[in-house]
């Protein structure tokens, strides 16, 4: 580990503006931190060019001086870093961390004791910032000032679904012209420019403050957007504190932005101690399609999903086909009636009577799976933690490792009763629910509990800090294609890939093989509207979501008759791990298609020889010649390579699929051909 640090303190005499710059290891981006008019600003260069033009820094406070008029540099202060940290799972097991650090003081011109510092990092993949105080005071934050303003914005394409809305994160991601994004934006938001420059603006380690959105200002030009809290204010504070990191991911291409650690890099490393063996990656299934499709309800009734009985046959059917757990939602008093409307009534510990908890989890247990937990909160943040206490040493007893939770609950509607006992309502990205979210997992690993978070505030990389924060919804998932919404289109996976995904590992819960389910209101054979309310996918593309998507967990999310229809694919769904050595996106452009390769991990059932292959496309038909260069040198591989075949159509004849098998080495090239909306598979057994 290279280290050196550099202090220079500026004398009182210094009246012109200071600039101070810092580049990449490569040299290629360089950041600079001006006092220009007195204004705390900062530039970035690529590749010689500018990029980022004068854009403020600095916050305004409810009752104190703003950080904004009257700054100038101070002091400074440098540091390198070049260092390679494990993963305890992840895309990729060794993660360098590479690179340069500038700390600068911007102090009050008139009251030296008004001083707040930025402290940047300069990656070969991008830049972080994030704000420190170092002080005493309460300090409540109503606005940052932070710009973001991107030169040439009417060169540059964008990516984006808006925020602080009533979906939370599950939009639609729109592609449009820089210039025509309208009013506010959820990071990471994407931007690629004529040019091939591609930039992503996120932020990492949202810690005790609220999510930041961006905010159009003017063409190319955008403001931090604080999610506000109930009572007005952005964000509350008593003495020092820094801020959540603003990061600019920047490359030449999408998967050089795929293929970037910085956010993970700009958080704290583990922080949960050096036992994590109670966090398990690994595949799932769930009592779940079947409430999505309606052949089941979460609520009690005839149709109850969670039953005992069919619990028992999921155990089943996972530990015969080698699924680490079983997900079983709607177990558990509340669901009946409008249960988005009713997060009050939610109970954490109490089973509906057709559902005999216990019987199931030690039926499991005997057989080497894992009840997965539930606890769907619909937004009631107090009613879920006031019943931590118990919930948690519940499931825990019952050998429950995982909880999936869930927000459901519209805009600014989470519930939070206050200290006087007064009902607030908040923003999934609000101060006090960013801090419920961090409680929650903390909580969790006391329990020996991972959290799978759905309706969740977006994912900023602290799953390095807390590898219990084992994967995130956080954007429209699979359940859009059940037909009680407009399913995602056919450029949805290759968007996700290259903007929502960028965040972190999503549970997208992949693997629909059946998409001839007609569901009540989803459309019938008659109007064949029911055509439309499905997945708009080839089965192929189903399979290629479990590469071309990262998550530690992943979900064989289709009812499980539904596999046993199609042994032959369900093939590939078995054999692929979940857990990395490496990972590579290989080629892609952002909504058009993505081709990624990953080695499996040494660990369990797998060798750690394995690599697999995958593609997804989008509308468009397309062809791609992979080098498989990436292959281990001087080992034969079997390619067990499963594809859209000739007359796949995702909407005629989905399931269409070729599966073949061929010898190659690292020397060989694969070129292969995805539908419509297809994609591709590809398992490279080491012989
Ligand atoms: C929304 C989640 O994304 C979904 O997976 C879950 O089934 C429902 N909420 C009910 O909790
Ligand atoms: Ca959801």
């Amino acid at each position: 580990m290279k280290f050196f640090v550099l202090t220079f303190v500026f004398c009182a005499w210094f009246t012109h503006a200071t600039t101070i710059s810092v580049t990449s290891p490569d040299k290629r981006i360089v950041f600079s931190l001006t006092d220009e008019n007195t204004l705390a600003q900062y530039t970035i260069d690529y590749k010689k060019e500018r990029l980022v033009r004068h854009s403020k820094l600095g916050f305004t406070f409810e009752k104190a001086y703003p950080w904004y008029r009257d700054f100038e540099v101070t002091e400074v202060s440098r540091k390198s870093i070049d260092q390679t940290w494990e993963q305890p799972w992840g895309a990729k097991r060794f993660v360098r961390d590479h690179h340069n650090e500038l700390v600068v003081r911007f102090t009050n011109t008139q009251q030296k004791d008004i001083q707040f510092d930025v402290r940047v990092r300069v990656f070969n993949d991008g830049v972080g910032f994030r704000y420190e105080y170092n002080g005493t005071d309460a300090l409540n934050i109503t606005r940052e000032l932070t710009e973001f303003w991107f030169a040439d914005s009417h060169k540059a394409n964008a990516y984006w679904i808006p925020g602080q809305m009533r979906e939370r994160y599950e939009y639609l991601y729109r592609s449009t012209p820089m210039q025509q994004v309208e009013g506010v934006v959820h990071t990471p938001f994407t931007v690629v420019y004529e040019n091939g420059t591609h930039v992503a603006v996120h932020e990492a380690a949202l810690l005790d403050f609220a999510g930041m959105s961006l905010e159009k200002a003017q063409l190319g030009r955008f403001n931090a957007n604080l999610a506000p809290r109930s009572d007005g204010l952005a964000v509350v504070k008593q003495g020092a504190w820094t801020s959540p990191w603003r990061t600019y991911t920047i490359g030449d291409s999408a998967p050089d932005l795929a293929n970037s650690y910085l956010t993970l890099n700009l958080n704290e490393p583990n922080a949960l101690g050096d036992d994590l063996s109670w966090i398990e990656p690994g595949k799932y299934i769930g009592i779940w399609w079947c409430m999505h499709i309606d052949v089941c309800t979460w609520g009690s009734g005839e149709k109850h999903g969670a039953t005992t009985e069919r619990s028992l046959a999921y155990m089943d059917f996972a530990a015969k086909y080698g699924f680490d757990g079983v997900l079983i939602e709607g177990w558990n008093e509340g669901w009946d009636g409008d249960w988005i409307a009713n997060s009050e009534l939610f109970d954490f510990t109490q089973p509906y009577p057709d559902f005999d908890i216990k019987k199931v989890a030690q039926y499991g247990l005997d057989k080497g799976v894992r009840l997965i937990g539930h606890h769907e909160t619909s937004g009631g943040i107090t009613n879920y933690e006031t019943q931590w206490n118990n919930a948690f040493p519940y499931y825990e007893a019952l050998g429950v490792r995982q909880i999936k939770t869930g927000y459901v609950a519209h805009g600014q509607n989470l519930k939070r009763k206050d200290e006087k006992g007064i009902m607030r309502y908040e923003f999934t990205d609000s101060q006090h629910v960013v801090n419920h979210m961090t409680r929650n997992i903390q909580k969790a690993a006391k329990h020996k509990i991972s959290i799978n978070k759905h309706e969740a505030v977006k994912q900023t990389g602290l799953h390095r800090t807390y590898p219990n924060w084992i994967a995130t919804e956080s954007a429209r998932g699979q359940e859009y294609n059940a037909g009680w919404s407009t399913p995602n289109p056919p450029e949805h996976e290759p968007m996700l890939i290259f903007t929502r995904m960028l965040a972190g590992p999503m549970d997208y819960t992949p693997g629909i093989f059946d998409f001839d389910f007609v569901r009540t209101g989803g459309g019938t054979e008659e109007d064949g509207l029911h055509k439309y309310r499905r997945p708009h996918s080839t089965l192929a593309k189903q399979l290629a979501q479990y590469v071309v998507f990262y998550s530690p967990i992943q979900m064989a999310a289709d009812i499980p008759e539904n596999y046993l229809e199609k042994p032959e694919a369900f093939q590939f769904i078995l054999d692929v791990p979940t857990d990395w050595e490496d990972s590579i996106v290989l080629q892609g452009d952002v909504a058009d298609f993505a081709v990624t390769a990953r080695k499996e991990k040494q660990h369990r059932q797998f060798s750690g020889k394995d690599w697999y292959l995958a593609g997804v496309t989008d509308e468009n038909e397309r062809t791609v010649t992979v080098s498989l260069d990436f292959l281990d040198k001087g080992q034969r591989y079997e390619a067990q390579i499963y594809r859209d075949a000739k007359e796949t159509d995702w909407g005629e004849n989905p399931y269409a699929i070729v599966i073949e098998n061929k010898t190659v080495l690292a020397t060989d090239a694969l070129t292969i051909r995805m539908a419509e909306s297809g994609g591709f598979a590809v398992r490279f057994k080491a012989l």
